[in-house]
Formats: C-alpha cells, sequence, structure tokens
C-alpha cells in the first residue's frame, strides 16, 4: 500500500498518476491511464499497478527522460505542478511511444500549471510526437527562423539566439526499459477463482463484487449504496458537499460492464467503460462505418474531446455519467437526442428504457427500480434523413462545465424537409437535461425553412424556463445561448440536406462559418533573445538560458515543499474556523462540540492570543466583529487533518447583522466608505484643455479582481523549541520577515525568538507577500498554546475565500480629443475594492495612479485614486500592483477614441504615444526609445498591417465570426517608491573544500531567483556554478530582508550577493596573484591557513527613489521597462467562444541575466495577464460570499488557451542602473495579457459595426463567452425578455 500512500499524500488535487492495469476481458493488453489522485480511492486500485513520478526515475537513481526533458525544456518553475505534467507525458509514452502532437495536447488538457504558460511543458513533449514541430527541427534542421528570415530578422548588429535548449544533452527514449507489468498482478487477474473483496474501514466498507450475480444480490440487498465506478461523482460530492456513505459497492472493473457489442444497427457500450473507452470506441465506429451512420457518434465525440480533462475521463463511467443525471450532462443530451437506449438490469432480468426517459423524472431513483442497473448503453446509427448536432459553450473550452449545451436530431420524411421528428435536449439549464418536447410536437409536420426557425426560436424561448436566480451566467446568456445553438442546428442542417438534395437551397457563404469549431491544435513557440558575448569566458553562465536550479527535482517529485516534510512527533495539523457574515456582530462562539471530537486537543480563538491580536491593523482572530466573509474567527488543532476539519465544521457562532454591509464599489461609494487620503496627480490644464476639444467621450470601465491561484497553497510548520519562547517557523511566503514580524507580535516576544525559514514555494504571484504573515502567527499561537508542533495548510476552498487577491477596480473616465484622434485631455477617477482592512491597497493604488498614462503623452491629465473599504476579504499584491487593471482603461478609451474618429486604434494608440524624451504626470524624465523599438519591432515583425488587411477580408465574408488584432504599448515601471524596502542583504560562505554557499534575502517563488544568483555568484568569484549552493532564506542569515515583489527581486538581492562575493574576491586576491596558475581550492586552502575570513555578508542599500504627493513630483521607480504585444483572434458571435491564434511579445529585457528564466516570466505573466482579462471570474453573493472558490468555478488558463503561435523577443537596451545592464521582468508580461482582451474587442467592434452600431463602446473586463456574445448584438440577444430585476435577487453581484 505504500504506492497508495503516496498517491494521497505526495500529489495534491493536481496529481497525477499512471495507472496500469490488465483489462482482459476488454482489449487483452496492459492499459496505462492517467488519474486525478485526489478522486482515486485506494480500494478501487486492487489488481492495478501505480506509478507515481517518483517510481519512473530519480536523482538517486536515474531520471527518466520525461523528467529531464522537462525540466531542460524550461517546462518547470514553482515546480509544483510538474510532477502532474510529467506523468500525464509519461502515461501517454506509455500508451504511444511516439504519440501525435494531438494526443500530446490532449494528454496535457487536464493538467494545470499557474507559472510557465505551458509552452515550455509542450516544448518538452513534443520532443517525443512524431513530427518533428520543434522549432530547431524545421526544415534545413536549423532554427524555423532562418526560413523566415525575411519576415522576422532583426537588426542585424544584434546577434539574436534562438535555442533555449540543447536538444543533444537529452537522452534517447527507449521504451523497453520502462518496467513491465507486475506478474502477480496478471496471475491474480487471470485467476479463475477471484474473490469478493471487503475492505474495512473506520466508519465505511467498501465491497467489491466479482461478479454480476453479485453485484445484483448486493444491489437488491443495499438499495441506497452508492455504486462508486469512476468516483468522479461520488467522490466529489463527498470531498465538497461533505456527503457520507457507510457503505459502497463498487464494482469498478467487473468484466460484465466493462465490454462493448458493435450491431449492424449501433453498438453497445457496457455501463462499465469509461468516457475514454467510450471515445476510443466510438473513433473506430466512425472510422469502420458510413458517415450517414455515425451523425450521432461525432456529436458524442465531440464533447467527449473536450468534457473534463482527459484524466477524469480515463476515470469516469458511461453508466456513472448516465446516472449522475448532471445538469450540465454533455453527454446526456446527445445521447438522448440520438435515441439511445438503456439496458437496465436487476436480479428480476433485464428491460429497456429510451435514455430521454430519465429526463422526464427529477431523480434517477424514481426511473429505476429497486435492485437495477445500468448495464449499458446502446447508441443506434443515424440514418440517412436524420441529423444529429451537439453544441456546448463553458468558461474555457476545455476542462469547464458547459454553460448551456445542447443535443439536437431531426428526422425528415424521407426525401424531404419535411420534420418527422425533432428532439431538443438542453444541459445547464434545468436541475438535469431539459427537452423542449413541446417545441418538437409542434414543429412535427413543418418545412426545414425560416419561417420554421422563426417559430422555433420563439417556442423554445418560451418552453425552457430559466429561473432569473439560477446560478452561474446570467439567464439572459443561458437563452441566448439556446436559440442560438438552435439556430447553428438549423444552419447545419439546412446545408446537409443541400448536400443531399441540391434542390434545397443551401446556406450563405457568410454563414458556413458559424458551423465551424475552433480546432484544438498545438502551439508553436519561438524565442529570441540576445547571444552571448563570444568573448566571454566559458565559465561564465551569465546570459545563457540556464536551466532552473531545481529544475530536475521539480520533475523528479523530489522538491521539498513544506507539506512534504513528514509528520514529526506530537504534530497537530490546524483547521480554521470562517465567518459566514460579512458585517455582524459575534453573539457567541460554541467549541463545545468541537472539543469533544475524537482526535481535537484545543480550540484557539482570540483571546488565546498572547500578544497583538491585532497587527498594524491586521486581526488575527475576530474578536466581536466580523469584517468579511472568510474572516478567521477561531481555529482547531487535532491529530489529523481530516480531524480537524470535521471539528472546525462543529463550532457554532451566532451573529448579529450589523448594518451597514458594503460589498460592491459603488455601495462604498454610495456610503464615503474610503480607506486612505485620495491618490492624485495633474499635469497641465484639464478643465480648460476640455473646452478645446473636439469630442468628448465619458464612460466608465469595470475591471474584475483575480485569483492568485498559487498551485500550493499557503502552507506552514510552526515548531515551539521549548525553551526561550522560540518559535522555528516554515513557510511559503514572499516576506519571512514580515511573518517573524507578525508572530513575534502576536506571542508578545522579541523578534529574535522567531526563526523564519522559506525554501521555496509552489508559485506566490503576489498572494504570498502579507497573507503568510497573518496564517504563521495564527499556527504560532495554536503552537504556543498547546506546545505542540503545528501543520496548517489551507484546503483550496479557503485560501480563496480566506487570502483575497487582485482588487477589482472601477474607472470612470472622461476623454477629450481632436477628430483626428489626437487625446487632449483626460480626467480619471479610479475606486479600487480594498476588501476589509488595508493590506498593500495603499501602495496599490499609488501604483495604479502614477502608472496610468501607460505610453500615452497627454498633454492635460487627471488622474485620482481611491481605495473602498467594503465587506470583503481583504485583496493585497498581485503581479503588476494595480497596474493590469488600471491600464486596461487607458487603453478602453483609446479604442473609444479611435471608433468616434473611424481609425484604428493602432493609429490612435501611435499617434498618442511618448516619441521623444519627456517627462511623466508625476515629472520624471525618461526617454521613450526602447519603447519604440518594441513599438517598431513588434509592428514590422509580426506583420500587422498585412494580417489587419486580411482580417478586413475575413469579416466581410463571415457573418458570424469575427477577427479582431490589436497591438498595445507598455510603458512599466519595477521597484517601489519607498528606498529602504529596496535595501537587500547576502551572507556568503566560502567552505574549506571550495564549494560556496549563498544566502540572500529574496525568496524563490519559482521566478528562478536562486538560479540568477547562481549565475552572478559564478561571474563574480569566476567559479563554475557547480561549486554554489543555495539552499534556503531565513531570518537567522540575512535579518529584516525585504519582499520578494515588484519585479525587483533579482535587482536588489543581486547587488548584495554581488557585493559579498566581491569582498571575498578581493581578499582572496593576494593569494591568487601569488600563485595565478593555481586552482580555486588552493586558493581557499591557503586563505584559511593565513586566517583570512571565507565569510561575507553584501548589502544593497536600494534604488533612490521617493514620492511627492503633495507636490504632484517623484521618482517613484528606479527605472522603466517597456514593451508591445500583439495579439489576433476569432470570436464567435453567437456563441461568445474566443480563439487566440497568434501573439507577439517585444519586451525591452535591456541584458538578460537568464534568457530562459526571463521568456519564462513573460509568457507565464501574459497568459496569466490572459486569464484575468478572459477566463477569470470571481462571483459573489449579494451578501459577500465567494463563490467561485476552486477549479470548478474559477477558470485559469489551460494549454488549449495559448496562442497557436507564440513569439517572443527580449529587445535589448541599456539599463546602467541595474546589476549587469539587466531588467526586472517578472511582472511587465502580464499587461501584454490585455492584446488578447483589445483584439476581443477589435472583433467585437467588427461585429457591432455589421449590425450598424457605430458608436464608440467600452468593454468590461474580463471579456467572458457571456461578455463577447452579449457585445455582438443581435437578433437573438435581442429576442430575450429581461427579467424585472426589481422582482428577483441575481445569483451573483460585481464588486467591482
Ligand atoms: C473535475 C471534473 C470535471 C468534470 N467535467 C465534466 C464536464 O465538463 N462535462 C460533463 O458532462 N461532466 C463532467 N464531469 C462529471 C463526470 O462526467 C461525471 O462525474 C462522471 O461521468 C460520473 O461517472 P463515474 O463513473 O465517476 O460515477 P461515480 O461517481 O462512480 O458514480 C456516480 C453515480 O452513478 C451511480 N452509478 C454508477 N454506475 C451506475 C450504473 N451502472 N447503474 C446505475 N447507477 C450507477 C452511482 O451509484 C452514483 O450515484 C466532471 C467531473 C469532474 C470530477
Ligand atoms: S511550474 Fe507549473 S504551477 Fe508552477
Amino acid at each position: 500500500m505504500a504506492n497508495s500512500y503516496t498517491i494521497d499524500w505526495l500529489i495534491y488535487y493536481y496529481g497525477t498518476v499512471s495507472i496500469t492495469y490488465f483489462p482482459l476481458y476488454y482489449l487483452k493488453h496492459y492499459s496505462h491511464y492517467s488519474a486525478t489522485a485526489c478522486l482515486t480511492s485506494i480500494c478501487s486500485l486492487h489488481g492495478t499497478a501505480v506509478t507515481t513520478v517518483e517510481g519512473i526515475g530519480s536523482i538517486k537513481t536515474r531520471i527518466h527522460p520525461v523528467q529531464e526533458r522537462l525540466a531542460k525544456c524550461h517546462g518547470t518553475q514553482c515546480g509544483f505542478c510538474s510532477p502532474g505534467m510529467a506523468m500525464s507525458i509519461y502515461t501517454l509514452l506509455r500508451n504511444h511511444p511516439i504519440p501525435s502532437t494531438e494526443q500530446l495536447m490532449e494528454a496535457l488538457g487536464g493538467n494545470l500549471c499557474r507559472c510557465t504558460g505551458y509552452r515550455p511543458i509542450l516544448e518538452s513533449g513534443k520532443t517525443f510526437c512524431e513530427e518533428p514541430t520543434v522549432c530547431q527541427l524545421q526544415g534545413t534542421g536549423k532554427c524555423c527562423m532562418d526560413q523566415e528570415e525575411n519576415q522576422y530578422s532583426l537588426n542585424k548588429k544584434e546577434e539574436m539566439c534562438t535555442e533555449l535548449y540543447d536538444k543533444s544533452e537529452f537522452q534517447p527514449y527507449d521504451p523497453s526499459q520502462e518496467p513491465i507489468f507486475p506478474p502477480e498482478l496478471i496471475r491474480m487477474a487471470e485467476d479463475p477463482q477471484k474473490k469478493t473483496l471487503y475492505f474495512h474501514g473506520e466508519k465505511v466498507l467498501w465491497i467489491s463484487p466479482v461478479s454480476l450475480n453479485e453485484l445484483l444480490e448486493l444491489r437488491m440487498k443495499y438499495p441506497t449504496a452508492p455504486l462508486v465506478m469512476g468516483n468522479t461523482t461520488v467522490g466529489l460530492n463527498m470531498k465538497v458537499k461533505g456527503e457520507f456513505h457507510p457503505l459502497i459497492i463498487s464494482p469498478i472493473g467487473l468484466p460484465a460492464l466493462n465490454f462493448v457489442d458493435f450491431k449492424d444497427d449501433g453498438v453497445t457500450i457496457g455501463a462499465g467503460c469509461s468516457l475514454s473507452e467510450m471515445k476510443e470506441i466510438l473513433t473506430h465506429a466512425v472510422s469502420e462505418e458510413p458517415k450517414e451512420k455515425t451523425k450521432t457518434y461525432r456529436a458524442l465525440l465531440k464533447h467527449l474531446r473536450t468534457l473534463a480533462g482527459q484524466q477524469i475521463r480515463n476515470m469516469a463511467t458511461l453508466g456513472g455519467h448516465v446516472a449522475s443525471k448532471h445538469d450540465y450532462s454533455d453527454i446526456n443530451p446527445v445521447l438522448a437526442a440520438g435515441k439511445a437506449i438503456l439496458n437496465l438490469i436487476s436480479k428480476d432480468g433485464e428491460r429497456q428504457i429510451l435514455i430521454e426517459e430519465l429526463f422526464t423524472t427529477p431523480s434517477l431513483k424514481e426511473e429505476l427500480r429497486p435492485g437495477e442497473l445500468i448495464f449499458s448503453v446502446f447508441v443506434p446509427h443515424s440514418r440517412k434523413w436524420e441529423f444529429v448536432f451537439s453544441y456546448r459553450q463553458a468558461q474555457r473550452m476545455e476542462n469547464a462545465f458547459a454553460i448551456v449545451n445542447a443535443g439536437m436530431s431531426v428526422h425528415f420524411e424521407e426525401g424531404t424537409n419535411i420534420i418527422q421528428d425533432l428532439k431538443l435536449f438542453f444541459g445547464s439549464v434545468g436541475p438535469t437535461t431539459v427537452s423542449a418536447s413541446k417545441t418538437c410536437k409542434q414543429l412535427i409536420g413543418r418545412q426545414w425553412n425560416d419561417e420554421m426557425l422563426r417559430d422555433g426560436i420563439r417556442m423554445v424561448l418560451e418552453e425552457i424556463f430559466i429561473l432569473p436566480t439560477t446560478a452561474g451566467a446570467t439567464v439572459k446568456y443561458k437563452k441566448t445561448l439556446t436559440t442560438s445553438f438552435f439556430f447553428i442546428f438549423y444552419l447545419s442542417v439546412k446545408k446537409e440536406l443541400h448536400e443531399l438534395e441540391q434542390r434545397y437551397p443551401d446556406i450563405p457563404e457568410t454563414s458556413i462559418s458559424a458551423l465551424e469549431d475552433f480546432p484544438i491544435k498545438i502551439p508553436e513557440g519561438r524565442e529570441m533573445f540576445q547571444c552571448v558575448d563570444p568573448h566571454q569566458s566559458p565559465q561564465d553562465p551569465v546570459g545563457h538560458p540556464v536551466m532552473h536550479q531545481s529544475g530536475i527535482k521539480h520533475a523528479t517529485g523530489e522538491a521539498v515543499y513544506y507539506d512534504d516534510i513528514p509528520q514529526v512527533d506530537k504534530e497537530l495539523h490546524l483547521a480554521v474556523v470562517t465567518s459566514t457574515r460579512a458585517h455582524a456582530k459575534i453573539l457567541s462562539i460554541d467549541i463545545s462540540e468541537a472539543l469533544k471530537f475524537p482526535g481535537v486537543v484545543d480550540v484557539i480563538t482570540a483571546k488565546d492570543v498572547p500578544g497583538e491580536n491585532n497587527h498594524e491593523g491586521e486581526i488575527l482572530y475576530a474578536e466581536d466583529e466580523v469584517i468579511c466573509v472568510g474572516q478567521i474567527i477561531c481555529s482547531v488543532a487535532a491529530d489529523t487533518h481530516a480531524h480537524a476539519r470535521q471539528a472546525a465544521e462543529k463550532v457554532k457562532i451566532t451573529y448579529e447583522d450589523v448594518e451597514p454591509r458594503i460589498i460592491t464599489i459603488e455601495e462604498a461609494i454610495e456610503h464615503k466608505s474610503f480607506m486612505f487620503e485620495e491618490k492624485k496627480i495633474e499635469k497641465g490644464n484639464v478643465d480648460k484643455a476640455f473646452k478645446h476639444v473636439d469630442e468628448i467621450i465619458e464612460d466608465e470601465v469595470h475591471v474584475g479582481g483575480q485569483e492568485h491561484f498559487y498551485m500550493e497553497t499557503q502552507t506552514t510548520l510552526v515548531f515551539p523549541t521549548g525553551e526561550d519562547n522560540e518559535m522555528v517557523i516554515f513557510i511559503g511566503t514572499q516576506f519571512p520577515t514580515h511573518v517573524q514580524d507578525f508572530t513575534a507580535a502576536a506571542l508578545g516576544v522579541p523578534r529574535n525568538k522567531i526563526m523564519c525559514h522559506m525554501k521555496r514555494t509552489g508559485g506566490a504571484f503576489g498572494g504570498k507577500v502579507t497573507k503568510p504573515a497573518l496564517l504563521g502567527a495564527i499556527a504560532a499561537v495554536a503552537a504556543h498554546k498547546t506546545g505542540h508542533p503545528i501543520r496548517f495548510m489551507l484546503e483550496r476552498c479557503d485560501d480563496m475565500l480566506i487570502t483575497g487577491g487582485r482588487h477589482p477596480i472601477l474607472a470612470k473616465f472622461k476623454v477629450g480629443f481632436m477628430k483626428n484622434g489626437k487625446i487632449k485631455a483626460v480626467d480619471i477617477q479610479y475606486f479600487t475594492n480594498a476588501g476589509c482592512t488595508a493590506d498593500e491597497s495603499e501602495m496599490v493604488l499609488e501604483f495604479i495612479v502614477l502608472k496610468s498614462e501607460n505610453a500615452y503623452d497627454i498633454p492635460n491629465f487627471r488622474c485620482r485614486g481611491r481605495a473602498c473599504k467594503t465587506n470583503l476579504p481583504s485583496n493585497t499584491a498581485f503581479r503588476g500592483f494595480g497596474f493590469p487593471q488600471g491600464t486596461l482603461v487607458v487603453e478602453n478609451y483609446i479604442t473609444a477614441v479611435a471608433i468616434k474618429c473611424g481609425l484604428l486604434p493602432e493609429k490612435v494608440r501611435d499617434m498618442n504615444m511618448y516619441k521623444t524624451p519627456n517627462t511623466t504626470a508625476y515629472k520624471e524624465p525618461f526617454n521613450p526609445e526602447p519603447l519604440l523599438k518594441c513599438w517598431k519591432q513588434c509592428l514590422e515583425k509580426s506583420s500587422f498591417q498585412s494580417r489587419r488587411t486580411a482580417i478586413e477580408e475575413f469579416n466581410k465574408k463571415n457573418d458570424w465570426k469575427k477577427r479582431g488584432i490589436a497591438i498595445i504599448p507598455m510603458k512599466f515601471t519595477v521597484g517601489v517608491p519607498h528606498t529602504s524596502e529596496s535595501q537587500a542583504a547576502s551572507l556568503v560562505h566560502i567552505y574549506q573544500d571550495g564549494s560556496v554557499l549563498v544566502t540572500h534575502g529574496g525568496c524563490e517563488l519559482g521566478q528562478g531567483l536562486h538560479t540568477k544568483m547562481i549565475q552572478i555568484a559564478s561571474r563574480e568569484l569566476k567559479i563554475p556554478s557547480s561549486y554554489i549552493h543555495l539552499s534556503e532564506t531565513s531570518t537567522t542569515t540575512v535579518p529584516n530582508a525585504s519582499y520578494t515583489a515588484g519585479s525587483m527581486g533579482t535587482d536588489i538581492n543581486g547587488r548584495a550577493v554581488q557585493n559579498a562575493c566581491q569582498t571575498l574576491l578581493k581578499r582572496l586576491d593576494p593569494i591568487i596573484k601569488k600563485n595565478p596558475k593555481g586552482k580555486w581550492e588552493d586558493w581557499v586552502s591557503q586563505a584559511f591557513s593565513e586566517s583570512i575570513s571565507l565569510s561575507a555578508t553584501g548589502y544593497f542599500r536600494g534604488y533612490k527613489t521617493y514620492m511627492d504627493w503633495e507636490k504632484e513630483v517623484g521618482h517613484p521607480y528606479p527605472y522603466f521597462v517597456y514593451g508591445a504585444g500583439c495579439s489576433e483572434v476569432e470570436i464567435d458571435c453567437l456563441t461568445g467562444a474566443h480563439k487566440l491564434f497568434r501573439t507577439d511579445i517585444f519586451m525591452d529585457a535591456a541584458f538578460s541575466i537568464n534568457p530562459a528564466v526571463d521568456i519564462g516570466q513573460i509568457e507565464g505573466a501574459f497568459i496569466q495577464g490572459m486569464g484575468l482579462y478572459t477566463t477569470e471570474e470571481l462571483k459573489y453573493s449579494p451578501e459577500g460570499v465567494l463563490y467561485t472558490r476552486g477549479p470548478d468555478d474559477y477558470k485559469i488558463p489551460t494549454v488549449t488557451e495559448i496562442p497557436e503561435k507564440f513569439y517572443v523577443t527580449l529587445v535589448h537596451s541599456r539599463n546602467p542602473i541595474a546589476i549587469y545592464s539587466s531588467k526586472g521582468l517578472g511582472e511587465a508580461g502580464m499587461f501584454m495579457g490585455s492584446s488578447v482582451f483589445f483584439a476581443i474587442m477589435d472583433a467585437v467592434g467588427a461585429a457591432r459595426r455589421k449590425r450598424g452600431l457605430m458608436e464608440p463602446f467600452t468593454m468590461n473586463s474580463p471579456a467572458t463567452p457571456e461578455l463577447i456574445r452579449m457585445s455582438c448584438v443581435d437578433q437573438f440577444t435581442e429576442q430575450i425578455h429581461r427579467d424585472d430585476p426589481s422582482t428577483f435577487k441575481s445569483w451573483s453581484i460585481h464588486v467591482s
């Protein structure tokens, strides 16, 4: 069972394991499949071989080629997703040693990565694929850049490189070296005397029957026990909804349920077949049978490709899927439309029902008789005059529940277009799949023509009733989707009818693209960066694309995160109890039941905090009052995580609501609920300028917040040493000093008693700057009270609920401009939703205001900002610190100006951009030369103009699909306006054997900081990197270190490391001079014998920055980073889906210390920015409860969303102020994601123009499918009756 333990323990939520089984009854060979570890029940693994990432290779033995290539292609950053990625590729290779790129895409579709932007992960997988699509292999064997030289070549004087890794280093992949399937398991599978398995747990009995008869007996005897098959419904309900089943019957793998039977009239698929197997079966049928027979199969296959991710499809069974009757089921509507039949079986015999009968009763239980189960599903062949289609629209193409889906079929009277039978089934519009049966009946006998369509749409709208309070998307959108799908169905059938009988009219050419789904293609990347000077010492790694220091450890699963540290003696787990009210008095906290719960040691409340419970305005435990939903009220310490969580649910809290309860920015404005003073900058004479402009646009833009969604949730381990009030804390943080400060304050001890250690964390993105301090202090108080070590790891749902995220904003702007597009005046006011406490909100606000002009020289400019205090969890730092939200508004008004002037947005951008040395709105001088270089190169190398022309042509020819393109300039700043916050220190030791240990104050979050520090130390000490080790960051080695944020980690810590190394080298210098031919080890040894200290601290005083808000002048940031990004998309005007074809980013990197790391940061930030602006939508109830608390509801981009062509170029410039003339690039890429948003807006504009809507418009963020669809106003959107808002309470509200 050791392997099973590994599954649950090591691989957290997104973990993937490879499972191999021996299915005698079906395929007669081993089958390997990847599975989601947290939904795989250990009992279900009997007879299977489970391989986890540790099982395929390790540094101690031999790393597997998959692990090696993942690391060397730079596919790991924080490394938390890497074992899962490695296992998905590994499983693919076990089944297909030379996979196709489509198979690779499918294999990775279920894995999430928040750091890399997926491109390098795919690149590593592509090295195993049949098509040599890797850039370096095209054509002549040289880089594809050579072939596109004319199009993409840059200034010849700048030597550009394109290879981020050396393929020749890879060990070859030899499938024959893989482990064999364990013979004892084969013997077990072949054993004719199999015995029923009983697994007795503390509270649960699990029975796995070995024959159908036995299963039917058990089913009859225990009619309420679930049949656990894939466990993807039952398991999820147990985890998320707390369902409990004392008895589980699991016939998973029972041969009688796993079969396929191809017949002349259709195919019967055993209920136990997984959805992946179903996909294989139908693919086979489609390849074997004539087209007209396989229309239902093709409709099913369409959904089987995008339903969940491959890991879930590998687990979920057909029977379990049908029986679950999920409202969002993608399969049931299509099966129903295809008139599939369920074969039911019980001890009393067999019977058949049409699957559609399931949807006429509210629960399957009423449909199935006692003791009955689904034995198999018969899917009939389609017929010549029958047409079957399926549709779905989700927040994201893969791995997301449908907002609405549909299965539709029509059967015509032979040789006519007269409807004989019609089936319309919809998902996600009611409690289960819904049939528009009345409409279908009424349309029988009608001809398939526009009149039928008109009536059909009206009837569908009348029949499909969606409650205005329905969860998820708005009712208006859902209704629009139902009619849009019907319209697409109408066109599809009309086209097929025409193909069958020419006398029926075809659809217009301009409508054909409405029928085409966006393809899922393997993305192609191209990265360009400055080559290292050929005269540079070969030992010097600076400027080279060096692999992440922990890359191999990430890929092998050997990198240790804090929750991987094995349990220590007397350790307790902590779970928190959080407020369910947004603003209320706490009347009572009853912990008596929780204290009685097994394993509970103590419950900790505000009264137990020996020092400050409220430190700097941030509250550890709520005492008398709660100020947001999710505020921590108390915590439970228990022997296991499960006990702590279960006991936490027993704590009873009574509240009395307090008014006002402020949730949205608008409510805050109404109540004048603000934090801090207003921030303002102004240049020129704004009021006067507005009097002399041709046009004025006044509008507002809302930009939603964002969840950090770091893969590793907030985690800490706290050890009370037992003497002198010392506390040792291991914590995933960007700011150990802050954790030390809060813990010391909470315990009432000086900071020197608190030792805070940070080795690595699985992503942070700003979310681990301040919040770990509160959580660390909470754990430390528990450790103090109980005297036990405390392990505190937030579940994803709690992490999302408690820790806040990016600030949602509302911006009200007035822009004055001339008819030629020249902007003369802007007056803009920003409001941020800061949540309930200050946190970093003041700095975020300052950043928004200071950076809000972006790249534009607007002569009269006024920008004001206010932070709104609301009853939401306190929002905090997030990559870009407000810049990505604030500047989206700027580009929005630029676009509005362009529309009003009848100009292309890129013209207006270009016209208003800073062109010559100038000063910012806060009077800081700067030279925009690198900005113009990026802009010009981006325009040229992306072939912008020719693509703009092609897009215009495309849009003329297509009514329902529109393309858009946008190029966005960026003027960004790194660092902070406070010199003291950019100071940094380091400690470098040289040991007698010559090895070097580097320590500094920066934290490794996945951004490759330690890798760069090793490169710097290597250059400075003139020794190979292999001599240098970097272990962890700690308050014991470097005190008072600043946070690792604001893109300045390398800048400031690099200087400190450089300083220490230079000190050491200076000390060694006389020895080296005496023995110039000696080795490093000799010099070190000599220094020791001469009593020369081999340890040095390094220091950097910080950049001289300041901001005078009174005078509105300053030098708040040390330097600028410029860039330009161009993206091209296509939108589906009928569904709101979009496809990103291509992105080009030109980023002013100055000199890159590590191009692989820098490009990784740019790509990762870009994809995160794209998520912010497109798919990531936080939803709140009107009472301030966050609904989106996990990957099911909150959609970060997956591998499918990334650009099909993804080109990144590091543009060379000079930056003498930073180490080696480099630039901090951690955040800048984020805003480049807005090029996707504005390309979408461009396409939406084309759709609106087509319908005569010529007026300027703005778009809020994120541009979700709903927003895109509803912005493409047409007859379908206009037909939807809007429910009177005063008659119901919305399910969700916008807080921006
Ligand atoms: C992360 C995730 C993403 C998902 N995304 C999608 C999606 O995009 N689209 C979509 O349509 N679905 C989606 N699903 C749902 C998924 O398709 C279903 O959960 C799955 O098909 C259920 O099958 P199972 O074998 O896992 O059922 P189980 O969880 O094992 O069982 C489910 C129920 O079915 C009953 N049952 C099982 N077999 C039989 C039988 N033979 N006869 C009678 N009753 C039976 C059980 O008693 C139980 O009540 C997703 C699920 C997850 C976890
Ligand atoms: S590297 Fe993928 S989540 Fe961090």
